[in-house]
């Protein structure tokens, strides 16, 4: 599903280069649920902006179901991460003039979904992460374990086959942390393909493989 061949992501700094990420390899297969896990800094987001086609990598390679999408154009970049991708940013990103409901169907609006359909389909999944009775809240009026939830509904829109989901639990008390938890794990048994951006290990060790990260290289693979 996922090949990450020596990616690399360097930012020039002034007369010095910035490693993010450094020759970075990986392979995930359909159906798996990893994490990758390191410390804040250590190169989690822009290893998720890569695989997610966010951002395209310096150099090395990403190919996604077999696709090598590492010098696509960002137009073309776009089209894949809408297909293909679900993406649960790391602070949500909500959109705050919107309400639950126009944020989840948001994703479907790009899409071209008819408006009922897409309403619909945004209600369903609000539903299905125990915001039924949320619909009309804008992201303000919601706590941080909800706009959390309303974030990985949106992800979920257009029923990626890969859902990425950077740090999900970061801001959360251990009762809305289980709740997420619980619906990656939910989501992984219907046959997605999950990656979890944490810095926690406890949190890691809830998806079934842990990818370690630190100053941007990858140090441990528990499945090698
Ligand atoms: N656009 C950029 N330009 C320059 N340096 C950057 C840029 N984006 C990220 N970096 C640097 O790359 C490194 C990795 O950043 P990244 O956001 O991937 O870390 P992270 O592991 O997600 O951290 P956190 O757990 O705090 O979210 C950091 O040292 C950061 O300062
Ligand atoms: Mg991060």
């Amino acid at each position: 599903m996922i090949h990450a061949e020596s990616l690399t992501k360097a930012y020039p700094m002034g007369s010095r280069t910035l490693m993010a990420l450094d020759a970075v390899t990986f392979h995930i297969a359909p159906g798996e649920y990893a994490a990758i896990v390191g410390p804040s800094g250590s190169g989690k987001s822009t290893l998720m902006h890569l695989l997610g086609c966010l951002d395209s990598p310096t150099s090395g390679s990403y190919r996604l179901h077999g696709r090598d999408v590492s010098s696509l154009s960002s137009d073309a970049l776009a089209k894949v991460r809408g297909e293909e991708i679900g993406i649960d940013f790391q602070g949500f990103q909500l959109i705050p003039r919107l309400t639950a409901l126009e944020n989840v169907a948001l994703p479907m609006v790009l899409c071209g979904t008819p408006p009922a359909e897409r309403l619909a389909r945004a209600e369903a999944l609000l539903q299905r992460v125990g915001l039924g009775n949320r619909l009309q809240h804008k992201p303000a009026q919601l706590s941080g374990g909800q706009q959390q939830r309303v974030a990985i509904a949106r992800a979920l829109a257009r029923d990626p086959a890969v859902l990425l989901a950077d740090e999900p639990t970061g801001s959360l008390d251990p009762r809305a942390t289980k709740d997420v938890l619980t619906l990656l794990d939910e989501l992984h048994h219907e046959g997605r393909t999950v990656l979890l951006i944490t810095h926690d290990m406890e949190v890691a060790c809830r998806a079934d493989r842990q990818l370690e990260i630190a100053e941007g290289k990858l140090i441990r693979d528990s499945k090698s």
